[in-house]
């Protein structure tokens, strides 16, 4: 399938629904203290997508039971909130959440360190978020989609870190996954060129260790296979002729 291409009419929709997303992404930070529960995440997120008269992208998505995904320490990605699992000192926690407004998708996580964590686990935060704000940059008409992937790849394997290869960041618009897929590696100066109208979900998965991610027994919840931890920065950005703008910032 090809790659969409919005006009400015739809991006300011696209902008509308961003802007929400991110309301629900600021509701939910002061709840991520510890003795906070996944679950009581999810119904922070659950009220203020009602309140702003949006719908929760994941929440049926292939049978995802939940508008977010909550993943703690070793876990990658979709990890699903649950009320057993609640937040401790010295974890971290993923949390992704997408929302429908007027027929359009955004898509958007965070990575919080839950009071203090150990100084490697905070470098990680920083060189994630780092790496995405790189790859944001990128996002340039005229540009190739793989200079976002290796700008990922470069810093983050600098560091020492595992780019995780298994799961990408995606296009986005009227449906929460579009082509072209997005990884975090690649070859600079490959990959289909960058159009205005280009609006992509840009999301690093790194992790301490290796690479390697597996999927757990629930079908969902993908880890390290090393057991070391991950975290996971997105942003919905919208290509536009004076360059990349954050649309859920
Ligand atoms: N940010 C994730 C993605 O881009 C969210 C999907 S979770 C799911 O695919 F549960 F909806 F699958
Ligand atoms: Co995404």
């Amino acid at each position: 399938m090809a790659i969409m291409i919005k006009t400015p009419q739809e991006i300011e929709k696209m902008r509308v629904s961003g802007i929400a997303l991110r309301k629900v992404h600021d509701a939910i930070a002061p709840h991520v203290v510890p003795g906070a529960s996944t679950m009581d995440l999810e119904e922070v997120a659950v009220a203020k997508i009602a309140e702003l008269g949006g719908k929760a992208a994941f929440k049926g998505y292939h049978g995802y039971p939940s508008a977010l995904c909550t993943s703690i320490n070793e876990e990658v990605v979709h990890g699903m909130p649950n009320a057993k699992r609640v937040l401790k000192e010295g974890d971290i926690v993923s949390i992704d959440c997408g929302v429908i407004i007027d027929g359009f998708y955004s898509d958007a996580a965070v990575t919080y360190a839950v009071g203090k964590v150990t100084p490697q686990v905070e470098k990680l935060l920083a060189v994630t978020k780092r790496s995405l704000e790189a790859a944001i940059e990128q996002a340039q008409p005229g540009g190739r989609l793989f200079d976002i992937s290796a700008t990922v790849q470069e810093i983050c394997e600098a560091e020492g870190f595992g780019v995780v290869r298994d799961f990408v960041g995606h296009g986005i618009g009227r449906s929460m996954h579009e082509d072209p897929q997005v990884p975090n590696f690649g070859t600079r100066g490959k990959g289909p060129r960058l159009k205005a109208g280009m609006v992509l979900a840009i999301e690093p998965m790194i992790n301490v260790g290796g690479p390697e991610v597996k999927v757990l027994k629930d079908g969902w919840t993908a880890v390290t296979v090393d057991g070391s931890y991950s975290a996971h920065f997105e942003h919905t950005v919208a290509i536009t002729k004076d360059g990349p703008v954050v649309l859920t910032r």
